[in-house]
């Protein structure tokens, strides 16, 4: 089995183990602050503490991210490429979704080169969604499968997945008045065609898009220029499952796959979903 299956087996294993861990840690913050200066639920905690044991206990996983965690952990000798590989890691993506009960998900990059790594540079890219169902969507080799986890095994359920060609739903993260000029005016647009869908957790608004087609976005704000959300641990990954499901990403003007890393937790607008979308996006905010 190659390390990529490997990885991708054992986030389906662990999932469950995340997922049973929830309701008795709903209301329990950790007491400490993320690298981004955001408050850690325990929940976070115990999702990065399973997926750590696990992922770091690969033979070919030879360093470990995680949204949580300062620095990249070495759990294996040499560097990645040539089979061995480096995992980044978003453990509870949406864990202050615990407290409302509402969707939450797991984001996992893949990398053949040292960490931080463009999105160019992952081989694979999924993640697992915390919904009514557990699921997991997985981009590799230009593909994207979706399925579901049975105690911890991988069964597919619907194989070259792509983004419908009638775009539906939108959400936008952030408050408007934090909107730049040039988003707002965008949004006043598309909320005039599409319907909209918020729900707080990145995975589970852009599994949205992914199955009704639109745009998800947290986009640049006037507060915090590059946005809310990190560029390795929450945009590459999913700009390589849309892209790979047919669809397009940006950071305002060019794709996420080709923002250049300059630090492990660096922010980045994100904006991702039905091509047409993305480019309308791109053109409104270059004006
Ligand atoms: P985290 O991984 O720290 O829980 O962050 C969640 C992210 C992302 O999932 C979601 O799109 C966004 O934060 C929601 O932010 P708002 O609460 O500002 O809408």
């Amino acid at each position: 089995m190659s390390t990529v299956d490997d990885v991708l087996e054992t986030v389906a294993a662990v999932a469950p183990d995340v997922r049973d861990g929830l309701p008795g840690r709903r209301l329990t913050e950790a007491g400490v602050e993320n690298p981004s200066g955001e408050t850690v639920t325990a929940a976070d905690v115990h999702a990065d503490e399973l997926f750590f044991e696990a992922l770091g206990a690969i033979d070919g996983v030879v360093e470990y991210a995680s949204e949580e965690r300062e620095a990249v952990a070495d759990t294996g000798d040499g560097e990645p490429g040539e089979g061995d590989v480096a995992v980044a890691i978003d453990p509870l993506d949406g864990s202050s979704n615990l407290a409302s009960n509402n969707a939450m998900g797991t984001i996992v990059g893949i990398a053949d080169e040292p960490l931080p790594a463009a999105g160019e540079d992952l081989v694979a890219a999924a993640y697992v969604l915390y919904g009514p169902i557990t699921t997991m969507t997985v981009a590799r080799e230009g593909t994207v499968t979706t399925y579901v986890l049975d105690g911890g095994e991988m069964r597919a359920v619907e194989e070259d997945v792509t983004l419908p060609d009638d775009p539906v739903v939108y959400g936008f993260g952030g408050r408007v008045p934090d909107w730049p000029d040039a988003f707002r005016e965008y949004a006043r647009e598309v909320e005039s065609e599409l319907k909209l869908r918020y729900g707080g957790a990145m995975v589970g608004d852009v599994n949205q898009v992914l199955s009704y087609g639109g745009i998800f976005a947290y986009p640049a704000l006037s507060s915090a220029p590059n946005g809310k959300l990190r560029l390795q641990f929450e945009g590459a990954p999913i700009a390589k499952i849309i892209e790979a499901a047919g669809g397009a990403s940006s950071d305002g003007e060019r794709s996420l796959l080709s923002v250049e890393p300059t630090e492990l937790h660096q922010r980045v607008p994100v904006h991702v979903g039905s091509k047409a979308y993305v480019e309308r996006l791109e053109a409104a905010l270059s004006d």
